[in-house]
């Protein structure tokens, strides 16, 4: 909902928008140069002897104003003949032209109405709303995405243009959401939606009909300081019922030009001085610095426009379009996806030409904006749900639960959950699970018990379509194929053998980096940006499916490094350890947060085995600051697969590593990670409780007994794995 309302006013109020905020950026200029140039009272000067000053250089002398800058203008009548200056308070002479400057008349009517009188004003305020809506959807958005509003300042990760809009929007929606409702209290001011709030003036009782009492002696005049005035206006020429009109900060007056009295005297009213304050605050007139400020925020705008409409593509592009999709509101169906890959999204779009080709209708939507009370004729929900992590959700299911849990009760609609996972995970399929198991906990009725498809595979797919038909009693064919990854070729420059002694072929290969478009530079796309420990979608020469390697280096390292290890049979294993240099292979990239070293000074301790050490040894190799790093590595024999052998030694001293201990599985006394982490146990309960992050990656058993070591490392401080796990600290990616 608050991403909708973020979205759609963004979109369509982009250009207008864009212009209210570049034409208020350069009018903020205005103030402050008016008041640089403006010839100031000196302190103590008394608005009587400023009037004497004036009126002896313009005797048919009319109207005195200062503007909140300081600048004195006088009006008057010559012989006739209607004249304006800006005036030098200290002299009453003229300095200046009193004509507003065209550039500043042309930008203020282009901001206030698109030069287009009242229907222009309108637009204008329309973009004001706009922009204030804007402003606080997205303060909620940014307290979302920082983990809450005492974390507005909080690192922020992810693509380049995502990060820009947020770092502009923690900074300047403050002052976006000030500027647009000070314009929207103006216009309505304009429009005379607003009382104006004034106290009516006295009309003075007994003016005394005389004429030219002194000016230098108006005890009225005398009393107020040229800095509190804004405006006095003479009385008319030979009219001797006529009076003086005095505002200050203060208020307005009446003085008799006959004896210098105050006749009535009215203060400005709260309401007034409200009113002033909000002209203040927009238009910098009288707060020249604030003004600034705030022109300097609207200069975001902009960028945050351009970044936010690239934000906004990139997101469309994840998903396939969907033809025919039937407005929440109307459908029988309601599939919602949770996907990360976008893989999901294709078998949810078969699904939906299935069961509208049997006559239903359907409406498919991510399961992050679940609300039943958006499809009230819904018969069925059909989730369709990828798992990441260890059973963490998709983004496009993020908050789901959250949904789920805060409904008064379930929905009435049946539900089926299908499980996409691979696995080779520990945790198969769990995040469907988990959603199932919600699902029961709120009494949710199903209309068929979770089932899973493993690899995407499309005779997994076929079979729960065939149930699912069953239960709606309608055949359903579900011929699902999944669409190839949008792949590079990687062109291969080196690779670096080791393990045939001990029967485990295994390369460290390094690819050039493929040409990145300007698109994915900005969306933080593809091999855009990465880091060690994202993964590297691999599509053997036979296959559709993608075989996936941890990244062993980073985008910033110029070049994409895997290491791989020969299975017996396997295609894509056996077809990269083929590869020659200048050869090359079809690849993809696919981000994998959940093992990424991050950013700060906490130690970390890497714990691998065998290929495992590939996105370790990319984690060392971009240590550039020099963070605490224990390696604790193990290998068949050092002689056949010590793997970044050389590097390591080198990375060691140059201060990226700080330590290395390994283990060697073969010879007389088989030694294993854990034991190697075991030995170390002390220096390794040090680093966790300096804060230290556990990073583990390699073959499942040796996960298994990683973790079995660990718990009886933390036991004695009172921690368990469970705790590291729940705080990000201890992190698998195992295979
Ligand atoms: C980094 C990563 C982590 C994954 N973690 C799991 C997991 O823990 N359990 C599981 O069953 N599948 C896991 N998978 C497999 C995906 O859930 C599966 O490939 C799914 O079909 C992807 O769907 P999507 O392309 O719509 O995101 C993982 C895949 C990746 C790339």
């Amino acid at each position: 909902m608050i991403r909708a309302l973020h979205r759609w006013p963004g979109l369509l109020a982009l250009v207008l928008v864009t212009v209210l905020a570049l034409s208020g950026a350069a009018l903020s200029v205005f103030p402050m140069a008016e008041r640089l140039a403006a010839s100031q009272a000196v302190a103590g000067q008394s608005v009587a002897d400023l009037a004497v000053r004036v009126a002896a250089t313009h005797p048919g002398l009319e109207e005195i104003r200062r503007a909140p800058s300081g600048t004195i203008t006088a009006w008057w009548f010559d012989g006739g003949t209607p004249g304006s200056a800006v005036i030098d308070p200290a002299t009453g002479a003229d300095v200046g032209s009193a004509d507003p400057n065209p550039l500043e008349r042309w930008l203020t009517n282009l901001h206030r109405s698109l030069f287009l009188d009242d229907a222009g004003r309108l637009v204008m305020a329309a973009g004001a709303a706009a922009m204030l809506v804007l402003a606080l959807s997205g303060a909620a958005l940014v307290a979302r995405r920082t983990g809450g509003w005492r974390h507005w300042f909080a690192r922020l990760r992810g693509p380049l243009t995502g990060r820009l809009h947020v770092e502009l929007a923690r900074v300047a929606v403050l002052g976006l959401s000030l500027s647009a409702a000070t314009a929207l209290w103006m216009t309505a001011s304009t429009f005379d939606l607003l009382p104006d709030g004034a106290q009516r003036l006295a009309d003075p009782a007994a003016v005394s009909g005389q004429m030219a009492f002194p000016l230098e002696r108006m005890a009225a005049l005398r009393d107020v300081p040229v800095h509190t005035f804004r405006k006095l206006s003479f009385p008319y020429a030979g009219d001797a019922q006529d009076v003086f009109t005095l505002s200050t900060d203060a208020g307005t007056g009446l003085i008799d030009q006959g004896t210098g009295e105050l006749l009535s005297w009215s203060d400005l009213t709260p309401w007034q001085q409200l009113s002033e304050t909000i002209y203040m605050l927009h238009t910098g007139q009288g707060a020249a610095v604030l003004g600034l400020i705030l022109g300097l925020i609207a200069l975001s705008v902009p960028v945050m426009g351009a970044t936010g409409a690239l934000i906004w593509a990139a997101g469309r592009r994840g998903r396939p379009r969907l033809r025919d999709n039937a407005p929440a509101g109307r459908a029988q169906n309601v599939i919602l996806v949770g996907s990360e890959g976008g893989s999901t999204w294709g078998f949810a779009a078969t699904l939906a030409h299935a069961l509208k080709d049997g006559g239903q209708t359907v409406h498919v939507a991510p399961m992050s904006g679940f609300d039943p009370a958006h499809h009230p004729l819904a018969e069925r929900v059909l989730i369709l749900t990828a798992t990441y992590g260890e059973g963490d959700a998709p983004a496009s299911a993020k908050g789901f639960l959250d949904r789920l849990d805060r409904l008064p009760k379930a929905p009435t609609a049946a539900l089926a959950v299908l499980g996409f996972g691979d696995r080779s995970f520990p945790a198969f399929c769990a995040f469907a699970a988990e959603v199932e198991q919600a699902a029961r906990a709120k009494g949710w009725a199903t209309l068929l018990p979770m089932d899973t498809v493993d690899r995407q595979s499309p005779q997994d797919f076929a079979r729960w379509g065939r149930a699912l038909g069953e239960a709606l009693g309608m055949p359903l064919a579900l011929d699902h194929q999944p669409a190839r990854p949008d792949a590079h070729s990687l062109r291969l420059i080196s690779r670096r053998d080791y393990g045939a002694e001990v029967q485990a072929p295994t390369a460290i290969l390094r690819f050039a980096l493929p040409k990145v478009s300007l698109w994915a530079r900005l969306t933080g796309q593809g091999f855009a940006r990465f880091q060690a420990g994202d993964l590297l979608g691999i599509l053997p020469e036979g296959s559709a499916l993608p075989r996936f390697y941890s990244l062993a280096s980073g985008s910033d390292d110029g070049f994409v490094e895997i290491v791989v290890k020969k299975h017996t049979g396997g295609l894509c294993s056996g077809q990269m350890l083929a590869l020659e240099p200048g050869e090359a292979v079809q690849a993809f990239l696919r981000r994998n947060p959940g093992f990424h070293a991050g950013q700060g000074r906490a130690p970390l301790i890497l714990i691998g085995a065998g290929t495992g050490i590939g996105p370790l040894a990319g984690i060392i190799r971009a240590n550039a600051r020099r963070r605490p790093v224990h390696l604790v590595f193990g290998m068949r024999h050092p002689d056949s697969d010590f793997l970044y052998g050389d590097d390591l030694a080198a990375w060691q001293a140059e201060g990226r590593l700080t330590r290395l201990s390994t283990a060697i599985s073969r010879g007389a006394r088989p030694h294993y990670v854990q034991d190697a982490l075991r030995a170390e146990a002390p220096l390794v309960a040090q680093a966790i409780r300096q804060g230290a992050r556990i990073m583990v990656c390699g073959g499942r058993d040796m996960a298994q007994g990683v973790a079995r070591a660990l718990e009886d490392i933390l036991a004695p401080m009172g921690l368990t794995s469970a705790m590291l796990k729940s705080g990000g600290r201890y992190i698998e990616d195992v295979y």
